[in-house]
């Protein structure tokens, strides 16, 4: 018999909770298949609760209930019922001790949520709704709980158990068991809890804070990777002290704990004083970690400790609420990693990840709005749109006020909220309050999905010498709304203009608030109605504006700038970022006019100016080497998808590759130049000024294996072999593996038989050796992927491996994915239906690139449906991939 229909939970139904449960006491004995957990919840009723009611109703599932008793009194089978998801006790004392006993099976818990294993280790993962798959409870962020926990283990089996907060007791007990007791001190909703069990090494180090107090810092990672910790470990420090610094927020507990696992859904996970990570955002080291790879271990570091303040001193009142933790956390990462590394590099990486990745999800049938209205399964909501269009909404509020109010606004949410659940109405009034404005015009940008659009001409009159940029703007149609129904956002525009001889003097008239900067040729204009126009005096000439400098707002701008227009602000203006977009605009106008000229069947030819461009950026030494390299890189395959309206595939594919060579061929002395003048760092950092020069070598050596000039693949062995620290080592594996000349086939197959002989060992280079093939080109691609599936190293349990596979495939390899033959969508989907039994969390994150079938041609379109629909039919159907399914076939 088939299910009922998943049904969904929306916003305007929340209620306070009926009860509260102010004190949690945990006891766990580990086993396998039959963990025993004890609980001890001491619960009143909620004097804010309106309900009459009686009864206690708490979240449990997948346990095998042992007992229930209240007050000491065993409970029979008539005073309770149990539901799939939930117990039910009719009638509860005002206030009293719920003790449950109940059993479950961590080696059985494929879904890697609750607690399971991974490898020999037992770990936990609960939010957002795991907790309830541990022992029955209030499994909502708005219940606060002071949590106490003890953890019992074989001794030499799991030598370390650990929970959140302080260590109190700790003993032997018969058959060589022992156990441990934690006391977190801070009130906390169940999603932040958790438990480590394993045999497990450390680094230890100490922070002291501006108060005075020492904090114990510890990163527990199996023995083996011992010597990857020590990035993780300064990151946390300058974390720490960067949190005290800007945000004047000092860590709480006495001892800080990060334990690295295999098996994890995500990056890593916030659990108060135990954060869990991914191995893949903790470890690190020259010889086996990218740059991007040192990059984000720093970077997610520092966004799970920030959460300490941001996500668990102040944490939401419903899963409605998940971006104000997430939003808020990101921009304050963002921030950090721009003040550690390069703000420019960093600006643009983000503003590319929006553009290419967030913008699609947000024109696709999963759009939802930062703050969602309503969800079939949280799970699905851990989104782009969340996570980072929720930051670039944190970062207009931070424009709109400025740093100082805004560091204002953030004390008085922090001290308002501190130790309560609260919502994103309570922040932005914190702003409001700091900020003296008023910010209900803005809210749309919470409220409403889909990317607002601005469209903005210019006219310039000679005689007055005014010129007057018109601003109109329109959001699409998303699911939830129609484009007449919207409202109008409140968009901040940061621009300027430039003459002939540079940045000019804005002197505005206007019929919007704006507000200058110190020189008076920066403005940031704030757009709330649908049309404004700015009318600009003194102007002797037509000017070339600078808009949305920074990517002031998430937003598609459509101005029609000429290519000399162009290559004005990419070599004048004053703003890196709006310098790289003109650049990327560029490349972006050159490659749609070589698919013109391939859909008519015209010989394709390039536009000279884009080389010339190329080439006054490669032998510029004065220009950052990491921008050069942004700026050299080609807009990626999956944003000029995303910005057409019926995506093309293989005409994108080819024009993309015609501009590519041609700037490969006719940069080839600049690009041989470049690479060879840059430095060699024999001794391996991970800091801005080396990751700029190895980004740009690489960039480089990118085009000159396109050229696929012998002595150049050569090179690329070269470099392959005798690379001293994975970046160089795996950029001249992907440019020799990717290449599409047959020159490159022999050294593409010894260099990727040699790194798995070499790095068999580590699992997660390993996961880098399937991305790249992966992501090779080809008639055989998919026969590739099924027998890598097949290969010793692959394990559909194991989400970095599914991803670094199947997901590198789906996303990053866009030709042979959508092969018009279906059998790239036939794959995917036979994936996802082996994960819907396992791991319903990736089973539906991997579905994504099926979900957005309304981009292609009809072909193609029926295809991706006809393989929706059949995993529509799966029995068992998680209500993960149900929601994701039936919202994308909707
Ligand atoms: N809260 C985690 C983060 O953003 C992400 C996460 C969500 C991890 C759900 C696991 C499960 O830092
Ligand atoms: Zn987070």
């Amino acid at each position: 018999m088939r299910d009922a229909e998943p049904s969904a939970i929306y916003l305007k139904d929340y209620q306070v909770p009926s009860h509260l449960i102010d004190k949690t006491h945990l006891h766990f004995i580990l086993h396998p298949t039959k963990t025993r957990v004890s609980s001890d919840l001491t619960i009143r009723k909620n004097p804010d609760a309106d309900t009459k009611s009686n009864e206690l109703i708490l979240h449990g599932q997948d346990i095998d209930l042992q007992s229930v008793s209240i007050d000491g009194r065993q409970l029979d089978d008539r005073d309770y019922q149990l539901e799939a998801e939930c117990l039910r006790i009719a009638n509860v004392p005002e206030q009293f001790v719920l003790s449950v006993v109940g059993l479950i099976a961590p080696a059985d818990n494929t879904s890697l949520e609750g607690l399971y294993k991974s490898q020999s280790m037992y770990c936990t993962q609960c939010e957002a709704e795991g907790f309830r798959k541990i022992t029955y409870f209030l499994d909502r962020p708005d219940v606060l709980s002071e949590f106490t926990t003890t953890v019992v283990a074989d001794k030499t089996e799991f030598p370390v158990l650990l929970s959140n907060g302080n260590p109190i007791k700790s003993g032997s007990l018969d058959d060589n068991m022992h156990f441990v007791t934690w006391h977190d001190p801070f009130p906390k909703p169940a999603y932040l809890f958790a438990l480590v069990g394993g045999d497990l090494e450390c680094i230890q180090d100490s922070f002291t804070t501006t108060s005075g107090r020492a904090i114990d810092l510890k990163i527990y990672v199996e023995e083996k990777d011992l010597d990857k910790c020590d990035h993780a470990m300064a990151s946390l420090k300058s974390s720490m002290r960067w949190d005290e610094d800007v945000y004047g927020r000092e860590y709480d507990l006495d001892i800080f704990m990060i334990v690295a696992v295999d098996d994890f859904n995500m990056g890593a996970m916030e659990n108060k004083g135990l954060n869990i990570f991914n191995t893949s955002c903790v470890l690190a080291k020259a010889e086996t970690t990218t740059d991007a790879g040192f990059q984000r271990v720093e970077a997610v570091v520092a966004h799970e400790y920030f959460h300490n303040w941001s996500g668990n001193r102040v944490t939401c009142r419903d899963w409605f609420q998940l971006s104000l933790k997430e939003g808020f956390t990101v921009f304050r990462d963002a921030e950090f990693s721009a003040d550690m590394g390069s703000r420019t590099v960093k600006r643009v990486e983000d503003a590319k990840l929006l553009r290419a990745m967030q913008f699609a999800e947000d024109a696709g049938p999963l759009a939802h709005p930062v703050q969602p209205a309503s969800f079939i399964e949280i799970s699905n909501f851990y989104t782009l749109t969340v996570y980072e269009k929720g930051a670039e909404v944190v970062r207009m509020i931070h424009t709109l006020l400025g740093a100082e109010a805004f560091r204002q606004g953030s004390d008085l949410y922090f001290e308002r909220n501190d130790g309560k659940a609260a919502t994103i109405e309570d922040f932005v009034s914190s702003m409001e309050e700091a900020g003296g404005r008023d910010l209900s015009k803005f809210m749309s940008w919470y409220h409403q999905a889909g990317t607002p659009k601005l469209a903005v001409t210019a006219d310039y009159n000679s005689s007055s010498r005014e010129y007057a940029l018109t601003f109109n703007q329109t959001c699409p149609t998303t699911p939830e709304c129609d484009s007449e129904d919207k409202k109008p956002y409140l968009i901040p525009v940061a621009m300027g203009l430039l003459g002939s001889n540079g940045p000019l003097s804005l002197v505005p008239e206007t019929d919007v608030d704006f507000s200058l900067s110190k020189n008076d040729t920066h403005c940031v204009l704030e757009l709330t109605q649908p049309q404004h126009r700015v009318v600009f005096k003194d102007i002797n000439a037509p000017p070339v504006p600078s808009l949305m400098r920074g990517f002031s707002a998430p937003v598609r701008l459509q101005f029609d700038y000429s290519p000399d227009d162009l290559i004005t602000l990419m070599t004048q203006d004053d703003d890196g970022f709006t310098r790289w977009d003109a650049c990327q605009q560029l490349c972006v106008s050159v490659i749609h006019e070589v698919e013109a000229s391939l859909q008519q069947g015209k010989e394709p030819s390039v536009d000279s100016r884009l080389s010339d461009a190329a080439r006054a950026l490669i032998t510029n030494q004065n220009l950052d080497p990491a921008m050069v390299a942004l700026m050299l890189t080609l807009p990626s395959e999956g944003y000029l998808a995303e910005i057409a309206t019926t995506a093309n595939i293989d005409t994108i594919h080819s024009a993309r590759e015609i501009v590519r060579n041609h700037l490969a061929a006719s940069l080839k002395t600049e690009f041989a130049e470049r690479f060879d003048s840059l430095p060699y760092f024999p001794e391996y950092e991970a800091n801005a000024v080396q990751i700029a020069v190895r980004s740009l070598k690489n960039c480089c050596l990118g085009y000159l294996v396109a050229t696929a000039d012998p002595v150049w693949l050569e090179r690329a062995m070269t470099q392959y072999r005798t690379a001293t620290n994975m970046t160089d080592q795996s950029a001249a594996l992907s440019v020799l593996a990717l290449s599409p000349d047959s020159k490159a086939v022999d050294y593409s197959v010894s260099a990727l038989s040699e790194f798995y002989q070499q790095w068999q060992s580590e699992a997660l280079v390993v996961n880098q050796w399937f991305s790249v093939q992966a992501m090779q080109p080809g008639e055989k691609a998919v026969d590739r992927i099924r027998s890598l599936m097949q290969h010793e190293a692959f394990n559909i349990n194991n989400p970095n491996k599914v991803r670094a596979l199947i997901g590198a495939f789906a996303n990053n390899n866009p030709v042979c994915f959508h092969n018009s033959d279906g059998s790239g969508y036939r794959l995917l989907a036979e994936v996802v239906k082996k994960l819907n039994a396992t791991n319903p969390q990736i089973a539906a994150r991997m579905l994504g690139p099926l979900t957005k079938w309304r981009k292609y041609d009809s072909k193609r379109r029926e295809l991706m449906q006809a393989e929706l629909n059949s995993i529509k039919q799966t029995v068992g159907l998680s209500k993960d991939v149900f929601e994701v399914i039936s919202k994308s076939l909707a």
